[in-house]
């Protein structure tokens, strides 16, 4: 595709937001290039979702690049002319402009193919936003030869010319946790017939608190937040049950295994200190983001030979699911500058499409580079 070309189907795909799994319009933008160009698409099975592959043969030289597809349940309030067509869907995230880019890197590639002397697997995978695409796509089996993985996220921190790549933890683990005190209900005059579980339920959360500043390591970085509280619902009746619900971010397993454990430890403490009984749930999300140093110093060194800024973008304690590639082979998530004044998962979010076609020539540049390494 030509600048332009690239920068109207982005604005296409922009206008055309699908929440997770329910991208199909979006598949089916990306396949119509895909196939237009001859470049070769894997049959995944999967419903939403593409795996594109170029070069040759069968081999043990497999780079993997991925993007992500999926818009989120905003409003859009951008006023951009290429705005929302679907009330209440938007990319907030910037996943149009990865899947573009990506896109674009795929023809790149198929263009220089000669140059590959192995496989590059393009994966547009659905469903990052809640967090299931990824183990979906894994679980077609076509990429269990991928020995290196490059992931791209747009940043709007950084103005166009610039790449985050930093090595280490980027981006935490997301684990959601929920406690149900359960005590026994009464009259609000009448305290001693029953078992208040609300005033359990304050001792909980303070006690919550006490986990990351009294037993973690200062250095280590991590957070346990109680979002959703609930119990009751009238001022004369002493409720059942009081219900807490939050998440956990932690960079390493020791960490989210340590804060895990205390949750339970504290729920069922807290319970019987007041005389109730904990239940407790644990719902683990996907690992915490963790860059290859060695890979983040090549891509960095080849940033800036091709004129980028390479910075070493801050930490997020958000979730990301391209860390589930990374349980089988290393690899770097890739922060690209895309300037802007919003920050993601904002109504008012925006990316400038300058940005598509350097960096779409960056990671083909990168892929060629490693899968000949
Ligand atoms: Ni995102």
């Amino acid at each position: 595709m030509t600048e332009r070309e690239l920068i109207a189907f982005f604005e296409d795909i922009h206008a055309h937001p699908e929440l997770g799994f329910e991208e199909r319009r979006t598949t089916a933008k990306v396949l119509e290039v895909l196939n237009a160009h001859g470049v070769t698409v894997l049959s995944s099975g999967l419903e939403t979702g593409v795996i594109a592959q170029v070069g040759k043969g069968e081999t043990d030289r497999v780079i993997g690049l991925r993007c992500d597809m999926d818009a989120l349940p905003i409003q859009e309030e951008s006023n951009l002319p290429y705005a929302s067509l679907h009330a209440g869907k938007m990319h907030a995230c910037g996943h149009d402009f990865h899947t573009s880019c990506m896109l674009q890197t795929a023809l790149l590639l198929k263009a220089r193919e000669s140059e590959i002397h192995g496989l590059v697997k393009i994966v547009f995978q659905p469903a990052e936003e809640i967090a299931n695409g990824a183990k979906r796509v894994l679980a077609t089996g076509l990429l269990q030869n991928v020995r290196e993985f490059y992931g791209i996220h747009s940043y709007p921190w950084f103005p166009v010319g610039t790449l985050g790549i930093k090595e280490g933890p980027v981006m935490a683990a997301p684990d959601r946790f929920v406690i149900r005190l359960l005590g026994k209900g009464a009259h609000g005059a009448e305290p001693h017939h029953g078992i208040d579980p609300i005033v359990a339920l304050g001792a909980l959360i303070q006690s919550t608190q006490t986990i990351v500043s009294r037993t973690l390591d200062p250095f280590s970085p991590a957070l346990v937040s109680i979002t959703h509280v609930e119990a009751g619902n009238t001022w004369n009746v002493i409720p059942e049950c009081a219900i807490a619900e939050g998440t956990v971010r932690t960079l390493n397993s020791e960490d989210r295994a340590h804060i895990e454990a205390s949750l339970r430890r504290i729920a069922n403490g807290v319970a019987e200190a007041h005389g109730c009984t904990a239940e407790f749930e644990w719902h683990e999300g996907s690992p915490a983001v963790i860059n290859d140093p060695s890979l983040c110093a090549e891509a960095r060194a080849l940033a800036l030979e091709m004129g980028f800024q390479a910075e070493r973008q801050e930490n997020t304690m958000g979730g990301e699911d391209f860390s589930e590639y990374l349980q089988y082979c290393p690899g770097v998530f890739i922060r690209v500058g895309t300037g802007g004044a919003y920050a993601s998962h904002h109504p008012k979010f925006t990316v400038d499409p300058a940005a598509l076609q350097p960096a779409a020539k960056f990671f083909a540049e990168l892929a060629i580079r490693r899968v000949n390494a």
